[in-house]
């Protein structure tokens, strides 16, 4: 498998924005910007993605596709199940994907992907996988938050080396993101439900329009999209919106 370049920067806005401006410019087929800090870090749907110096794995990966934006739909997906896979291998067990991009642990995320996308003059996609992965939070920005967060340490306080993970998620994300380039998400489907943490569950889909679906969540399609049985046993597809666990 391909070896990325491997950026390291101190401080920056955002990896993902930092990325999207070079794009034009030509960059290496596989690379990979890592920030200590980002002072602008984005998250999904216009909103913020705050991080720590010290306790947070904020990277972005740059990736080039010869797929149509709509096959892409179920990129971030891969990468969540990548990820929870990488981070089985490091022992942490208790964490699961949510639908559609989050990592959760014991009922609070600890781990967002934000895939943004630009169409190259060769027609190709280029697509900036943005990871955001809280390591050890400090409780002071676990407080602040909104939504409630959680991270990877162990009960005796201890979280691994972010280095140790960021080579994990690294070699773990490479063949998967060179197998989506070959197979789509279709293989990943299935798997992707193994370690899902709300499967068989009843939840409730905001849709971007405020309206809401509630229903059994009994799988994912080929793209990536959630399959909810309704009420009536009847099975609908869903490729937007955010969930909620609770039912509403
Ligand atoms: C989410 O909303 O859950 C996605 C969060 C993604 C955050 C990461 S941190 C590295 C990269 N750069 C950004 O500005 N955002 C992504």
């Amino acid at each position: 498998p391909s070896v990325p370049v491997l950026w390291q920067v101190q401080s920056i806005d955002s990896t993902n924005r930092c990325l999207l401006e070079w794009a034009p410019q030509g960059l290496p087929q596989h690379f990979c910007l890592v920030a200590r800090q980002q002072s602008a870090g984005r998250g999904r749907r216009g909103r913020a993605w705050i991080s720590d110096a010290e306790g947070s794995l904020t990277f972005s990966l740059w990736w080039i596709f010869d797929r149509s934006l709509q096959e892409l739909s179920g990129l971030p997906l891969a990468v969540s199940l990548g990820m929870v896979e990488a981070l089985h291998s490091l022992g942490m067990t208790s964490v699961g994907v949510k639908w559609p991009n989050d990592l959760w642990r014991e009922g609070r995320k600890v781990a967002g992907v934000l895939v943004e996308t630009t169409r190259l003059s060769s027609g190709q996609v280029g697509a900036v996988i943005g990871i955001g992965l809280n390591v050890a939070l400090p409780s002071s920005l676990q407080d602040t938050c909104v939504l409630s967060l959680n991270d990877l340490r162990d009960e005796a306080d201890q979280a691994p080396a972010r280095a140790t993970v960021l080579g994990r998620l690294l070699n773990t994300l490479i063949p998967l993101l060179e197998s989506f380039a070959q197979s789509g998400f279709a293989p990943f489907a299935e798997t992707w439900m193994t370690h899902c943490v709300h499967r068989n569950q009843q939840v409730t889909l905001l849709h971007p329009n405020h309206t809401r679906s509630q229903g059994e969540c009994v799988g994912l399609s080929s793209l990536g999209g959630l399959i909810l049985r309704d009420p009536a046993g009847e099975p609908h597809t869903y490729h937007g919106g955010e969930l909620s666990l609770r039912l509403e």
